[in-house]
């Protein structure tokens, strides 16, 4: 086995993904199926599941390591079961990617729908992190595995975005959160880490920066964006790949927790 094998296989891991169906999910998959990783695509509508086994099957012939499941990762008992059967297909699951999330358009703070905003805040919390880590943890507690928990934090967990004021609550969360489950599962050897994309395109985000899909002509907010990130690029969810697997690998991470990394093309650090 090869130096780079050993710290960045994935052989032995068995990877729930939420929200496999999603964009970031898909570009994670491929990565992890190709460093020997077995996934469970985790999405509440099969229609995603089917299309996201459609992506991978063009990368990689790797498609019998995928098990689709349709859960709602907010919803404690769909999340077990979901485990169970992860377990019936491929044995225990010690990776937990927790990628449900997304965001809805943006509003004045004034107008501010109330059930939107709680809609949103669930998704990207409840779902997108309380829920499947409080149910994963417990497992692996009861069965004594020393797993993994990668959390989708955002731009938005250091610094507000205008106008997605639930998202903005619901990702400061989520890294808050990152760092408190990091501390609270330590003792049981679960590293939860948490990695935070820049800007990338996906269902959720496309219509806020892109403001017409065939000349890729971009939203005000979007020349933003660019503006202010010093490559001057959205990013390919490609580039996501390498700190996913890096984060799940125990030789290459094993003392890596409560950590948030940015791979943003320098939009964290813009300044003037
Ligand atoms: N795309 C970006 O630029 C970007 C930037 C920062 C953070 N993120 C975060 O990364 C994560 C993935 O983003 P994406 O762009 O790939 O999203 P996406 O919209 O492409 O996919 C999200 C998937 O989650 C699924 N989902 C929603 N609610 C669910 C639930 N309750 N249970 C199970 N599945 C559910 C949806 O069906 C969908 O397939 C999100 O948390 C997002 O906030 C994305």
């Amino acid at each position: 086995m090869s130096f780079v094998e050993d710290i960045f296989g994935l052989k032995d891991k068995v990877i729930i993904i939420t929200g496999g169906g999603g964009v970031i999910a898909g570009a994670f998959s491929v990565a992890f199926l190709k460093a020997g990783a077995r996934i469970a695509l985790l999405d509440r509508k099969q229609e995603n599941i089917d299309r996201q086994k459609d992506n991978i099957r063009s990368e990689t012939p790797l498609i019998d390591n995928v098990f689709g499941v349709v859960a709602d990762a907010a919803d404690e008992a769909s999340v077990e079961r979901a485990i169970q059967e992860t377990e019936k297909a491929f044995g225990k699951p010690n990776v937990l990617i927790n990628a449900a999330g997304g965001n809805r358009g943006k509003t004045k703070y004034i107008e501010t729908d109330i059930q939107a905003f709680e809609s949103i805040l669930k998704l990207n919390l409840i779902a997108g992190l309380v829920v499947p880590t409080k149910v994963v943890a417990k497992y692996w507690i009861e069965h004594g595995i020393k797993g993994a928990i990668i959390n989708m934090t955002s731009m938005a967990s250091y610094n507000p975005l205008t106008g997605v004021w639930a998202y903005d609550a619901a990702k400061a969360g989520v890294l808050n959160l990152t760092m408190a489950t990091a501390n609270e599962l330590a003792a049981h050897g679960i590293r939860v880490n948490a990695i935070a994309p820049g800007f990338f395109i996906g269902k959720q985000n496309k219509a806020l920066l892109i403001q017409n899909e065939e000349t890729g002509e971009l939203t005000e907010r979007g020349k933003n964006i660019i503006s202010r990130t010093p490559f001057r690029r959205f990013g390919d969810v490609s580039e996501l790949a390498g700190a996913a697997v890096y984060l799940c690998s125990d030789r290459a991470s094993g003392f890596v927790t409560g950590v948030s990394l940015a791979v943003d093309g320098g939009y964290l650090i813009d300044n003037v």
